[in-house]
């Protein structure tokens, strides 16, 4: 179980340590000292008194938030739908923060934090899943009620079932008169996806209509994933995408997974070294260090940019560092069939 000892916490909130051990001592769980090993819900007894919010969650973060992702035919809605959380989200918690688009982003919902993923080669992220690396935790299978199942909506299914991903099914465009919402079940039944199992709600993506009913069969299914990670670990996680800023130079988009990465540590990922020099969220903000669960853009990249759907780790022992983060990550490498391969590795680049 991830921990931090006292002392350590109250640097990292900045706080007298004299301050954090009284108010631990006041809880009269147990003795404490600075030395003391404390655990998740004494680091939250610490923070809600203190007044801290989730400003820091690094620090409180033993169980990271859900990672979901959204998949579905062509069409069917996935970014009609994640346009919709993020806009509700953010029109609820941080009017007018996020102007740029972002490819991940985390919600908020009933004081739990969500993140979703928008990578095209999301198909790849159930591939590192089906390795034993966990990323994509939960999966939204969009499908058109207009369209019924298609040839890519079978794909998700197979996927699902193959690498037993948790999923909610998201029944799209019920606004729309053609929608026939009956058909569509009886198609994902006879297409071996058991409705009486897996959760399924009505949307209207474009309305949002639902929405918080597709959150909350979100979350619900997030609470049978084991989400504890290692605070204190070297950081590792996923490439999601790259980019270029202008003052920053190339940037990469990461999902950490494990421990905490801060300004000045060091990153490896294929062939490519970063001694992180910035670090910001979805929103834009600047921040100094990011816990697992939580994607940040990451810049101080040299040898050029790493490959979206790589591993990254902490490069803290540089030789293994640099054995791990060249082990490839994506489904198409994973894929025996040499055309479908062909035809998913191109999907995910074309879409980046
Ligand atoms: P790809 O990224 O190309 O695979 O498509 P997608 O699944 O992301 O679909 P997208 O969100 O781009 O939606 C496709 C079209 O369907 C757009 O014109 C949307 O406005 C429309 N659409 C999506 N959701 C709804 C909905 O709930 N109701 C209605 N009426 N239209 C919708
Ligand atoms: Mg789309």
């Amino acid at each position: 179980q991830p921990y931090v000892r006292v002392l350590h916490l109250a640097e990292k909130l900045q706080v007298s340590p004299k301050k954090v051990l009284s108010i631990l001592i006041n809880t009269e769980i147990r003795e404490y000292n600075l030395a003391t090993k404390i655990f998740h819900s004494e680091i939250k007894l610490v923070t809600d008194e203190l007044g801290i919010g989730q400003s820091i969650p690094s620090v409180l973060i033993t169980r990271r938030p859900p990672i979901v992702s959204v998949m579905g035919h062509v069409d069917h809605g996935k970014t009609t739908l994640l346009d919709s959380l993020r806009n509700t989200n953010v029109a609820e918690n941080e009017p007018g923060l996020i102007t740029q688009h972002v490819s991940s982003f985390v919600v908020k919902f009933e004081g739990r934090d969500v993140t979703f993923i928008d990578t095209p080669g999301h198909a790849a992220f159930a591939g590192i899943r089906g390795r034993g690396a966990k990323i994509n935790d939960i999966t939204i299978l969009v499908v058109d009620c207009c369209e019924g199942v298609q040839p890519q909506t079978k794909e998700v299914i197979r996927l699902i079932k193959e690498f037993r991903i948790p999923s909610v099914v998201a029944l799209n465009k019920i606004d729309k008169d053609e929608a026939n919402i009956e058909k569509t079940e009886q198609e994902l039944q006879e297409n071996g996806l058991e409705l009486m199992n897996i959760p399924s709600v009505q949307i209207s993506a474009l309305r949002g209509d639902n929405l918080d009913i597709l959150m909350r069969l979100v979350v619900t299914e997030s609470d049978g994933v084991n989400l504890d990670t290692d605070l204190g670990g070297n950081p590792f996680g996923f490439i999601l995408e790259t980019s270029k800023a202008r003052y920053l130079g190339g940037l990469a988009t990461i999902l950490p997974l494990r421990g905490i990465a801060r300004l000045g540590t060091i990153i490896s990922s294929g062939r490519t070294l970063c001694r992180i020099k910035a670090i910001l969220l979805p929103s834009g903000e600047k921040v100094k260090e990011i816990g697992p669960g939580y994607p940040c853009t990451i810049a101080g990249w040299r040898q050029g940019l790493p490959n979206p759907g790589l591993k990254f780790i902490s490069a803290e022992k540089l030789v293994d560092a640099k054995r791990m983060a060249k082990v490839p990550a994506n489904l198409w490498v994973l894929e025996k069939n040499k055309r479908k391969r062909q035809i998913l590795k191109k999907l995910f680049l074309a879409e980046k």
